[in-house]
């Protein structure tokens, strides 16, 4: 298991979900873990839970599309924690419908929140990341990012996008050794996939090589690596955590 004592951790969108997961993976490494999310009872219960876990953990309310807030926030985090080491870019949501009837607005939403706040909070970090000289920043993405998905069209460019600015960012902070990563789930057990019928459920099993859908920890386990030391050579990558359903 990675061990990391020192490091603080910042997640977006950590309140639930894949998020929630992360935080209590690296809460149980011993990092002091950082929930930014937008509702306050949410946070309150996440944090509250990393805490009686053991875990070292604090909470804030953050919209991940307001970016004078998030310097503001970011520069709170620092002055009181001492540094941002780790920044998990996990704040997501999906509109979906078919290109022919997508509202502007179903574009836009997916769009500001997905690839504009993943900018927001990658530029407001690498401020303090490019003085410290070392950071890791990780884009929770999606294999629709790869794939494209029917009914998708907005979350798919939003996803693609995350992927073509991570390997911007690796190129353009590598020199201050600042290594910027992406993660592609796949088919996730969340919330979100838990109202799904059996009958598509298994369908999608059927197309998944290790035939099963992934649990929201083996996305953290990922992020844990990428976190730490033993990714030390790994910038610029998009890492597919599918059960090989994307294979490039
Ligand atoms: P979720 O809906 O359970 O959690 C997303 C969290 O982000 C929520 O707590 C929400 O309040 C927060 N959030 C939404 N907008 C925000 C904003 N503007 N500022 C700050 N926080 C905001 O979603 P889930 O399933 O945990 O997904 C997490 C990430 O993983 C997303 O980026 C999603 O696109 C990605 N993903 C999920 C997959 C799945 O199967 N669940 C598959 C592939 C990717």
């Amino acid at each position: 298991m990675h061990e990391l004592t020192k490091q603080i951790v910042v997640i977006t969108g950590s309140a639930r979900g894949i998020g929630l997961a992360i935080a209590q993976r690296f809460a149980s490494a011993q990092a002091t873990v950082i929930v930014i999310d937008l509702n306050a009872e949410l946070v309150d219960k996440a944090v509250q839970s990393l805490k009686a876990q053991g875990g070292k953990a604090f909470g804030y309310i953050g919209n991940v599309t307001d970016g004078k807030a998030i310097e503001e926030l970011f520069a709170r985090i620092v002055a009181e924690h001492g540094a941002i080491d780790t920044l998990i870019n996990n704040a997501g949501v999906t509109r979906d419908n078919l290109v022919l009837r997508m509202k502007e607005e179903e574009w836009q939403l997916v769009m500001d929140i997905n690839l504009k706040g993943t900018f927001i909070c990658t530029q407001k970090v690498f401020k303090h990341m490019m003085k410290a000289r070392q950071g890791s920043i990780i884009n929770i993405a999606s294999v629709i990012g790869l794939m494209g998905n029917a009914g998708q069209a907005n979350y798919a460019a939003s996803k693609g996008g995350m992927i073509a600015f991570t390997k911007s960012c690796a190129k353009e902070f590598a020199s201050r050794n600042v290594r910027v990563n992406a993660v592609a789930p796949g088919f996730i057990e969340t919330e979100m996939t838990a109202a799904l019928s059996d009958d598509v459920r298994a369908s999608y099993a059927k197309a998944i090589p290790l035939g099963k859908m992934g649990s929201p920890d083996e996305i953290a386990k990922l992020c844990l690596f990428l976190a730490s030391e033993d990714s030390s050579y790994i910038t610029g990558q998009t890492i597919a955590v599918d059960g090989g359903l994307t294979m490039h």
